[in-house]
């Protein structure tokens, strides 16, 4: 494996940062988890616009053109010839002293990592996910704006650790208000009689590629109403399908929320479809290497 930090490439075993690196000390940075599909980066240009917008609202100047970026992601691809793949971009605020000011930082540092990624089992694509609703919130705008797909997946962490002690593979999270914001990984929707939801991002979320996507395909090829919208556990507790959306997930079935079946229990015909979609949208489009 290939790895590119700042300007060269490294084996697995030698690709290192400085302990003194703020994006290890303090979780202070930005990334981006991209997949790859048939030699075809999908939505490349979508992810750079968000780990941009991620870096000004943390108040990082990288030292590196978009273009520059974009081809260093597609050589790091080449050079690990690899046909389908999941690509971390992480941006760090760099080498800088024992200290919180990011002005001991000079110069940030890129790091591009190319492999692969299994979040879940075939099988849950088939059955559904068993997920849990976390009692960690997701932080409002005013703390952390989740908006920001920093280096601090704490708050995330912890949530899917309690998923786990459950026996669950995903922790549902909400927000300050009790409003559903999102899965520590994934986007969260719900279908109910032919109409999909979802919450608005001032909900508190990340804007996922994939939760654009699967809005853009759900309206253009299903033909279905999608709102984004408030919604609170009643909502999932009553609808007829529930499913995730991320870049490593893609489009996932849910099957039971906090040990209930959520509709029938098993992946619902508008989840199917959707994923049947996905599945022809992203081997179809994305840009090539
Ligand atoms: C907290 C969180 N929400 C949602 C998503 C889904 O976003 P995307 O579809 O861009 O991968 C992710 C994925 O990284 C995430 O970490």
């Amino acid at each position: 494996m290939q790895i590119y930090i700042d300007g060269k490439f490294y084996g697995e075993n030698d690709a290192k940062i400085s302990v003194f690196d703020h994006g290890l000390l303090y979780g202070d940075g930005v990334f981006e988890g991209i997949s790859s599909y048939n030699r075809r980066v999908f939505k490349l240009d979508e992810h750079l616009d968000r780990l941009y917008d991620s870096m000004k609202g943390i108040l990082l100047q990288p030292s590196w053109t978009r273009a520059e970026m974009r081809e260093i992601v597609l050589e790091t691809l080449r050079r690990n010839k690899l046909d389908n793949a999941y690509v971390r971009l992480v941006v760090t605020r760099g080498f800088g002293n024992l200290g919180l000011d990011m002005r001991q930082c000079p110069k940030p540092s890129l790091i591009v990592i190319a492999g692969h990624i299994q979040l879940y089992p075939k099988v849950y694509y088939e059955q559904g996910l068993n997920i849990i609703t976390s009692g960690l919130r997701r932080p409002s705008a005013d703390t952390l704006n989740p908006n920001i797909k920093t280096l601090n997946y704490l708050n995330n962490i912890m949530a899917r650790a309690q998923a786990a002690a459950a026996g669950a593979q995903e922790a549902l999270m909400l927000n300050a208000q009790g409003h559903v914001a999102e899965c520590t990984g994934d986007n969260v929707f719900y279908v109910k009689n032919g109409a999909v939801c979802t919450p608005p991002l001032s909900a508190g979320l990340l804007d996922g590629i994939t939760r654009r996507a699967a809005i853009t395909l759900l309206r253009s090829k299903l033909k279905l109403p999608v709102r984004e919208e408030l919604f609170s556990l009643f909502q999932l507790m009553c609808a007829d399908e529930m499913f995730l959306t991320g870049t490593g997930a893609e489009i996932v079935p849910v099957a039971t929320l906090d040990g209930k079946p959520v509709g029938t229990g098993k992946a619902g015909p508008v989840t199917k479809k959707l994923m049947a979609e996905f599945k022809k949208h992203a081997a179809a489009n994305g840009a090539r290497y």
